[in-house]
């Protein structure tokens, strides 16, 4: 048998080396051979534009240019400056080998024009909408000259403490994976072509960066290969079936290994088991971060990235600086190189860049497309379905005749409406919450309060990213007005008016990189305005302005509205108001669990059960799995969200109650609008293996349905389940379908579900 294998394999080995060559590997193979072994080493290496200020400076004194006039740069990123990107085009394709350079940037929900953060996205669980704003971001990038964007990232965190949780697109794989795939298709587009308004997907962090210890940004993340296979991985496999053309390594070791030289992770998963063909990209500078996690010097760590099957080095010089060393030491081979150089060969041929470098650099379309009234339309469309209520006791919708009281000091916050990571985007244009209540209503605004009552985190909060990168940035004056004053012109305010609505939460610097908290409450100052605000006793409704899932236990219990609207966006405002006011009913539904305390982290609705479990709702008691001092359930349940009507799901039906293995089954539920408004719902459909040989989570959402209900009418929604839905990484890795009984449930959220049984047989 072993010697027939090993006849097969030389056979598959010798058909391969005899299928006739693509016209691209012809083309490569040309290019190659007359690059020099430097020059190959040069494609490897990714170094970002701040050098680069504008086109002018891109001078023989810069050490980028250096590089750029030697040939030894495969791209840059971070720069959206057309002008200076086509500078630096011409001058590689005078240099070296004359291989044009791809150039990356992170547009992440949008480029100039600005959507909801990613995470806000998600919360509208609309597949072809999450694709249309990839797609325009696409449209704008490539516009600028941008043909490969770091995004989606994908990384799933059951932690809200970490920053980054805004990011991605929340808590859970089916869901995340669903999300990868219409961003890799917002991005790509849906064939192998690109064409000028498609550029290069980057999935990121690959792996598991959002499982860091603590939710501290860059810790380490302790997973089994198992629970990583079950709960992490999917979003990433998803991007590689929807085509993704690369991927960026993450910060965080795995197994003991840093993921940029994980051999594990890039190798054997990523592209031997998935099947992925593109090329990887480290993290910035974690190439070199892999001597701090104590593998080696820089030498070393370059070249186990290499071998490891890491092809680009971003911001490292870890490639440059060792690959040729490392080769005559024997350390690596020249095949190893040949590699990498070929992949990023092959991207920049799949975007045409050999026919036309400058294909992507175009004057007319960037002045066409970018910024433009439609993409801002779009923008304030797609907001819409990006808002969670997370409670109403009726005051919402807001009338137009009302006086209203705007207070908060997010409320005129234009940066706080465009969110982190918007590197391009205009983000003191953003509309802010003020204008978009004032423009439709009778207003009055006070900021109320304070960001937070200790200055020194209110500066490093507001202005610590100007502090890290702004020579001699001189800091505003802080609490320069009392918190009492903000907050007795807010209360003012709310005396003469009909209704509050008080803008509060987390400014961009809040969450995103390094913007881990340990505390997840609206912070202190805010909290104050409040209790002051309550004591009015005017109705109030508190816009949340977010990038993470807060505690919010107190605001639960005394705000009469809350409105979840994380960042909306360049029309954040405008959109935001069109649901206070009720020309659009608010439909989104959370993709992380919101918790009571901090102290529950990490929480998520796919846990496993222990062996003492206790309800959710239930109070203290000895010996079983809970805390002394809260109880086990959060506040929010993943999968939640109110609408301004209300819906009633009907029993869930089976078609069968037995499937073969082989075999499927059509779940079903009937859900009809009872509310007087016309309305969306997010039907979800959750399953449980009730015995398996491993554990398995409680719920795990494994379907879900957006249907739009006029009042009174009805939708019957049907889920086809096959033993896809119902498999799961065993002990051994393998992805199986074990017969015996599956509970099948169906709700509006992840709490709220009735259920019924399927046995596979
Ligand atoms: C570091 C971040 O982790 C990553 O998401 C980003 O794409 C790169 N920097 C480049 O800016």
């Amino acid at each position: 048998m072993k010697k027939n294998l090993t006849l097969l394999f030389v056979l598959v080995a010798a058909f391969a080396a005899c299928a006739p060559k693509s016209e691209m590997d012809r083309f490569i193979d040309e290019i190659m051979g007359r690059m020099t072994l430097e020059q190959k080493i040069g494609q490897l290496n990714l170094r970002s534009a701040p050098g680069f200020i504008s086109a002018e400076r891109v001078t023989e004194e810069d050490e980028n240019a250096k590089l750029l006039r030697r040939g030894l740069l495969g791209g840059i990123y971070g720069s959206g400056n057309p002008e200076l990107l086509r500078k630096c085009q011409e001058i590689a394709l005078e240099s070296g080998a004359g291989i044009p350079l791809i150039f990356g940037m992170d547009v992440i929900h949008g480029h100039e024009t600005v959507f909801p953060v990613p995470l806000a996205l998600s919360t509208s669980w609309n597949m072809d909408l999450i694709e249309r704003s990839a797609r325009i971001a696409a449209t704008e990038a490539a516009a600028t000259g941008i043909n490969w964007v770091f995004s989606p990232m994908v990384d799933i965190c059951r932690d809200a403490r970490w920053g980054r949780i805004v990011e991605g697109g929340g808590e859970d794989p089916y869901l995340g994976g669903e999300i990868a795939k219409a961003m890799v298709y917002g991005y790509q587009g849906r064939d192998a072509e690109f064409d000028t308004d498609e550029v290069l997907a980057c999935v990121k962090h690959f792996a598991l960066y959002g499982g860091a210890e603590a939710g501290r940004d860059y810790n380490s993340v302790f997973l089994s290969r198992q629970e990583a296979l079950n709960g992490y991985m999917a979003p990433y496999k998803a991007a590689t079936e929807a085509g993704a053309a690369s991927y960026m390594s993450s910060f965080n070791e795995f197994e003991g290994i840093p993921a940029s030289m994980n051999r594990y992770l890039m190798q054997e998963l990523l592209r031997d088991s998935w099947g992925f063909k593109g090329f990887i990209v480290s993290d910035a500078t974690a190439i070199a971060e892999e001597v701090n996690h104590g593998i080696g010097d820089l030498q070393e760590v370059s070249a186990r990235s290499l071998k490891a099957g890491l092809d680009m080095d971003m911001n490292s010089d870890g490639y440059t600086g060792t690959l040729e060393q490392s080769l005559k030491e024997g350390r690596i081979s020249e095949a190893d190189i040949n590699r990498a150089c070929r992949r990023i060969l092959e991207a920049k041929y799949k975007l045409g860049l050999f026919e036309d470098p400058f294909r992507y650099l175009d004057a007319e379309r960037y002045a066409a497309k970018v910024y433009t009234e439609e993409n801002r339309a779009a923008a304030r469309e797609i907001a819409h379905e990006c808002q969670v209520l997370l409670k109403n006791n009726g005051v919402l919708p807001l009338s137009k005749d009302a006086r209203i009281a705007v207070v908060g000091p997010l409320a005129q916050d234009a940066m706080a409406m465009t969110g982190t990571w918007a590197m391009s985007s205009h983000g003191r244009e953003s509309v802010t919450l003020w204008q978009g209540i004032s423009e439709v209503a009778s207003a009055s605004y006070a900021e109320g309060s304070w960001l937070f009552d200790d200055a020194h985190l209110e500066e490093n909060v507001r202005y610590g990213l100007y502090k890290a990168f702004v020579p001699g940035f001189q800091v505003p004056p802080i609490h320069s007005v009392s918190q009492q004053s903000l907050i007795a012109d807010a209360v003012a305010k709310a005396r003469k008016a009909d209704v509050v609505v008080a803008c509060v939460g987390e400014v961009p610097n809040m969450n995103g990189e390094g913007s881990s908290r340990t505390d997840i409450s609206l912070p202190d100052a805010q909290r104050e305005l409040l209790k002051a605000l309550k004591a009015t006793g005017k109705p109030r409704v508190m816009v949340l302005v977010t990038g993470r899932p807060l505690s919010l236990v107190e605001e639960e219990a005394s705000m009469d509205a809350i409105l979840n609207v994380w960042s909306p966006g360049s029309e954040g405002g405008h959109a935001v108001a069109d649901v206070l006011f009720g020309d659009v009913n608010p439909s989104a539904k959370l993709t992380t669990t919101f918790p009571r305390s901090v102290g529950q982290l990490p929480l998520y609705y796919n846990h496993k059960n222990t062996g003492r479990p206790h309800p959710d709702d239930a109070d203290y008691k000895k010996f079983v799995s809970c805390h002394i001092d809260e109880i086990n359930g959060p506040l929010y349940p993943f999968g939640y969200g109110l609408s301004y009507t209300t819906f009633e799901y009907g029993p869930v039906t089976l078609s069968a109650a037995e499937m073969p293995l082989d075999g499927s089954v059509t779940a079903s539920v009937t859900v009809t609008n009872t509310g007087t408004r016309a309305g969306d719902e997010i039907i979800q459909l959750y399953i449980h293996d009730i015995y398996a040989t491993s554990t398995c989570p409680v719920k795990e959402l494994k379907g879900f349905r957006k249907v739009h209900l006029e009042p009174g009418a009805s939708a019957r929604v049907e889920f086809e389940l096959t033993k896809e839905e119902l498999s799961y990484y065993n002990h051994d890795l393998q992805w199986v379908c074990e017969p015996g009984g599956f509970e099948i449930m169906v709700g509006p959220n992840s709490r709220d579900t009735e259920s019924v049984t399927l046995t596979v047989i």
